[in-house]
């Protein structure tokens, strides 16, 4: 039977972490469906069109490294406002919620536009400033050169263009339940994902 978890939340609010443990904790498949708009911005930062892009993206696509860096999150931020390019990408991710072992897609708009019928929907979600500062030591710890303030800005011009953009705007589903993961251990917040999950599973 498919089970979709829709795992929605702002940039470093622990999004990954919760879906990769909560996808290995039930056995289910996990998309992060960041990577494909993070793919398409990186084909436009070498100047092919962000329509195009989306319309040619292929599962390979997902398989490079550079998609992690700062300056592919904001062009993804970019890409990501623009009707076709989300459209475009719909079908794929649809597809993956539907496989037949259960999957978590994590993103900004799964719960609400996506997959609104997700049984499970969480929206993770820390401060600001908490945020910046696990993605400053995330980078850091990359040996990317940068500093806090930097970070926090980027943080909250990805908050802003994200959350105000006409098209499948990041906000919580009417169904989901937050977790604030501000002062939260990765080990609280991921057995809280799985608490509310279960009892989801239950009401099934
Ligand atoms: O989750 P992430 O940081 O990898 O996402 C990169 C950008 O992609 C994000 O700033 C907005 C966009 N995005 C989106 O609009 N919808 C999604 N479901 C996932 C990401």
């Amino acid at each position: 039977m498919p089970f979709t978890i829709a795992i929605d939340g702002p940039a470093a609010a622990g999004k990954g972490t919760i879906s990769k443990a909560v996808a290995a904790h039930f056995g289910f498949a996990h998309l992060d469906t960041g990577l494909l708009y993070r793919a398409v911005g990186a084909k436009t930062l070498k100047g092919v069109d962000a329509i195009q892009a989306a319309r040619a993206l292929t599962p390979k696509d997902l398989e490079d490294d550079s998609l992690r860096t700062p300056e592919v999150a904001q062009a993804a931020s970019k890409v990501a406002v623009i009707a076709e390019v989300r459209a475009a990408l719909v079908d794929f991710q649809r597809a993956f919620a539907q496989r037949s072992g259960g999957a978590v897609l994590d993103g900004r708009d799964i719960g609400t536009v996506i997959c609104p019928d997700a049984p499970a929907k969480l929206f993770v979600t820390a401060s600001a400033e908490v945020r910046a500062e696990r993605r400053f030591r995330e980078l850091e710890g990359k040996g990317h050169q940068t500093s806090f303030a930097d970070v926090l800005a980027d943080v909250i011009a990805r908050d802003e263009r994200d959350m105000n953009r006409a098209e499948a705007p990041l906000k919580p589903a009417q169904d989901a339940v937050t977790i604030d993961t501000s002062t939260l251990t990765i080990e609280k917040a991921v057995a809280a994902a799985i608490d509310v999950i279960d009892q989801k599973r239950k009401d099934a």
